[in-house]
């Protein structure tokens, strides 16, 4: 989970609802200003073998003025959508990174003051078996 705070111009908070797939940037807490384009970089385990990608929704979602406003959990909302597409995380050399992919995505100019939530939907296969039964009358 990530929260990004939309400070003075807006703080952000970046949260993450995605099994098999973590908010590697923005940190927690950053602070963004509305309008502005931000990096999503969007980690995969090492550790997803076997699994097939098939694709990724960031949101954006105003939770309250305050900093102390409560986010709802992105599986309930995922506010307005700022990416819905394809994810393919790669190794990149010379960076000490789990396989990721970076997302550039602009954050809503209407956007209230306040804390806002950087939700990630991550949708992929995982050791799917396929079995069919057929019969002949
Ligand atoms: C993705 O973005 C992060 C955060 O800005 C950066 O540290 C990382 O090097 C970027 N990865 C690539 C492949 O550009």
């Amino acid at each position: 989970m990530k929260v990004l705070n939309l400070l003075s111009l807006g703080a952000l908070l970046a949260t993450a609802f995605a099994q098999g797939a973590d908010i590697g940037a923005p940190a927690d807490g950053s602070t963004v200003r509305r309008g502005s384009k931000i990096i999503v970089e969007i980690d995969r385990p090492d550790t997803l073998t076997g699994s097939t990608e098939i694709a990724i929704v960031i949101g954006f979602l105003f939770c309250g003025q305050s900093l102390t406003s409560q986010c709802p959990p992105p599986s309930e909302i995922l506010g307005t959508i700022l990416y819905n597409g394809n994810y393919t995380p790669e190794f990149h050399t010379g960076v000490m990174k789990p396989p990721h992919q970076n997302f550039t995505v602009k954050v809503p100019s209407s956007a209230s003051l306040g804390k806002a939530q950087l939700g990630v939907a991550h949708f992929s296969l995982v050791g799917v078996s396929f079995r069919s039964t057929q019969s002949f009358a």
